[in-house]
């Protein structure tokens, strides 16, 4: 079967890197995909939001599934362009439809079906331009910091934290007021949660549900957790703090509760759900849902996946998800971003990358890299993910920061501290 793959970073790598592994994937595309997915199958040159792009290369290459690796062609609605087209009908699409995508697309939804369905997360209210008189009132019953978030898709920038309560309320006011446009027309404020933060993830055909590995991503860009705040300088997988008592309260208290939600509001969801936890002294709380995996998470949960990943999709496909095997490899993969210098602020690209053909034991997805002639340039701020494999995590790590160390680009950066606060047990 050909299948096409939407996105272009290493979560989309890391997808197509497994699904080639399968008997039953014949070719793969990836729409644009990266100089790394060009190594796997066909990169199309179209824009995953233009959904007539889509058709067009669906139909031109008998693309028979299109799974969905970001969010935005997801909060759009191509789930729902496919299942109205004649032509297009009855070809899979792996990920929520718009209804279901709301989980993502609007975090007053989320708030609202996470409190109706009585899943644990902080305390909230949503506000709008006829209800900012009250936006003062409410934060003054929270102690600091406060948590502002914009409703909508905000590019990753949209959640905001203060300690002070005047900063909280300007930053309310300027959100309301058009500083993340339409995105911001809704705000929720909620209490600040004290804990450590991890991603779950399944994949579900609406019914039934797969646990997949979880995983720890480290957000800000400097080492010690500091600086601004990034998508992703690496991650690893298992979390150990997420032993199996800690995982059978996420899948009662959670996951298990979002799916039964999900179905009594008639919404189908088939695609992946990333829950964006918070363990606060040992108790599971969302932050978030994602309507689809995370970026750089996949790139050490992907690589735990023993079973062939397609059979998942196609169980999500043809809603028999509960018959298919998911084998899960107990050895930790680690990741280190290899990133642009100057990123998440302003950085160069189209740097030459030397050094891929050096790395060895351990596998290196693309995030933001293109072919130029027949070189590999960088493309974006985070450039490279390094996995490795190991049966602790230090040697995991040993694996990704060795190989980092044999790439090489025009004022490459990379943090030198993954898994430096869970490490210390493992
Ligand atoms: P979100 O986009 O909702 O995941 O928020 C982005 C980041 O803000 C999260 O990964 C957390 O680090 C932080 N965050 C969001 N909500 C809260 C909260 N209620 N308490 C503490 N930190 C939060
Ligand atoms: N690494 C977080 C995300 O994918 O949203």
């Amino acid at each position: 079967m050909n299948i096409l793959i939407l996105g272009s970073g290493g979560r989309e790598h890391a997808l197509a890197w497994k699904l080639s592994q399968s008997i039953k994937v014949s070719r793969i595309f990836t729409g644009p995909g990266n100089a790394g997915t060009s190594y796997l199958g066909t990169n199309l040159q179209l824009d995953p939001e233009d959904f007539n792009a889509v058709k067009k290369a669906v139909l031109e290459n008998n693309i028979k599934m299109v799974i969905v690796g970001p969010e935005a062609p997801l909060v759009a609605g191509i789930h729902d362009f496919f299942l109205s087209d004649n032509a297009l009908k009855n070809v899979p699409v792996i990920g929520p439809d718009k209804s279901a995508a709301r989980l993502e697309g609007s975090k007053d939804f989320a708030k609202a079906f996470l409190t109706k369905h009585e899943i644990p997360t902080a305390p909230y209210k949503s506000f709008d331009r006829s209800t900012i008189k009250e936006v003062p009132d409410f934060l003054k019953s929270f102690a600091s910091p406060y948590v502002i978030k914009a409703d909508g898709l905000a590019a990753g920038k949209g959640v905001l934290i203060f300690e002070n309560l005047d900063d909280a309320e300007k930053e309310v006011t300027a959100m309301l007021d058009g500083k993340f446009g339409k995105a911001g027309h809704k705000v929720v404020i909620e209490q600040f949660l004290k804990g450590i933060e991890l991603s779950v993830f399944i994949v579900t055909d609406g019914n039934s549900y797969k646990l997949l590995p979880e995983a720890k991503d480290y957000k800000r860009v400097g080492v010690g957790d500091t600086g601004l705040n990034t998508g992703g300088m690496g991650a690893v997988s298992p979390v150990p703090f997420a032993n199996r008592g800690f995982i059978e309260k996420v899948k009662q208290r959670i996951i298990d509760p979002t799916i039964k939600g999900l179905s009594e509001e008639g919404i189908n969801y088939k695609g992946f759900i990333f829950f964006g936890l918070m363990n606060v002294s040992g108790d599971p709380y969302v932050i978030e849902y994602n309507a689809r995996l995370g970026d750089p998470e996949s790139e050490v949960t992907i690589p735990r996946i023993k079973s062939d990943l397609f059979e998942l999709m196609e169980g999500v496909a043809e809603g028999n998800l509960s018959e298919r095997i998911l084998e899960i490899d107990e050895r930790y993969v680690t990741t280190v971003m290899v990133t642009s210098g100057g990123y998440p602020g302003h950085y160069e690209k189209g740097k030459e990358i030397s050094g891929l053909e050096r790395t060895k034991d351990c596998v290196v997805f693309h995030s933001g890299t293109k072919m130029s002639d027949d070189k590999v340039v960088t493309a974006g701020g985070r450039v490279l993910a390094v996995s490795a494999w190991g049966r602790t995590m230090s040697e995991a790590l040993h694996g990704s920061y060795g190989n980092a160390g044999l790439l090489s680009f025009d004022n490459m950066y990379y943090r030198t501290d993954i898994g430096f606060d869970l490490q210390e047990k493992c």
